[in-house]
């Protein structure tokens, strides 16, 4: 399954509770990348300069990283894709992963939010450092402050969620991953979600798409 939408549509958070109910691990880039940037491995150093300008790392870059990820153990019944592929290289190497290992692509859904919406929930987004587990300081705040109601972690706010990053980041969407979504609409398998209202009724909308 791939979830796709504008940076802040929420594709983490819905991710997550969907690995815990279908019991598939969410497999986002932005956390690979982001973990790579911390260990500063050869994969961190180059990704780092695209991230912080709030472009997309580079295809040849990234998609050694995903391909390793996707052929781990615990990816073999399936796996939720976050924020992967964004470009149509990326979909068309997905493709021939997916191909290669027999497995069809069930659902591509995504989640439509107005600019506005986006920029306000970024904005004040804090991120758990260990788990990586998205809170909002309004919308969703931790119980205590800065600190991960799941693994107890540090919450952070990620660097590029400030608001000139953000709007490069909102672009780079538009440019290279809007086309991506309508591609998969014309090939059948997209469907539209509503990424208005509070994630448990974005929840609710995707779970009735997903079952059906
Ligand atoms: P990535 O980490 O993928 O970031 P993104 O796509 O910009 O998406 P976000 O993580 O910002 O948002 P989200 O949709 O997951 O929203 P969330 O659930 O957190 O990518 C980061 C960078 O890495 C890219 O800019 C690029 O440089 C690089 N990269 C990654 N993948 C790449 C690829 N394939 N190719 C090339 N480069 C790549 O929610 C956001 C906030 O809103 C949170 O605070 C949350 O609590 C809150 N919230 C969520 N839902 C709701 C709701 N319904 N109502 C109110 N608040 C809500």
């Amino acid at each position: 399954m791939i979830l796709m939408g504008p940076p802040g549509a929420g594709k983490g958070t819905q991710a997550k509770l969907l690995e815990a109910r279908f019991r598939i691990p969410h497999v986002s880039s932005g956390e690979i990348l982001r973990s790579a940037v911390c260990a500063k491995t050869e994969l961190g150093l180059e990704a780092r300069k695209y991230m912080e300008r709030g472009e997309l790392v580079p295809d040849g870059v990234l998609l050694g990283a995903v391909r390793d990820r996707l052929a781990a153990e615990d990816c073999r019944d399936g796996f939720v894709l976050d924020g992967f592929p964004r470009t149509v290289t990326q979909s068309k190497a997905l493709g021939e992963m997916l191909s290669a290992a027999g497995k069809p692509l069930d659902h591509v859904v995504s989640i439509r939010v107005p600019v506005s919406e986006v920029v306000s929930r970024l904005s004040g987004r804090r991120t758990c450092r260990r788990c990586e587990s998205p809170y909002h300081v309004a919308y969703s705040p931790p119980r205590r402050d800065a600190v991960c109601d799941k693994c107890g972690g540090e919450l952070y706010q990620r660097s590029d969620d400030r608001e000139e990053t953000i709007r490069a980041r909102l672009q780079a969407h538009e440019r290279q991953t809007a086309p991506l979504i309508e591609a998969y609409r014309e090939q059948g398998v997209l469907r539209d979600i509503d990424g208005s209202g509070s994630p448990q009724e974005v929840w609710a909308r995707i779970l009735h798409e997903v079952d059906a």
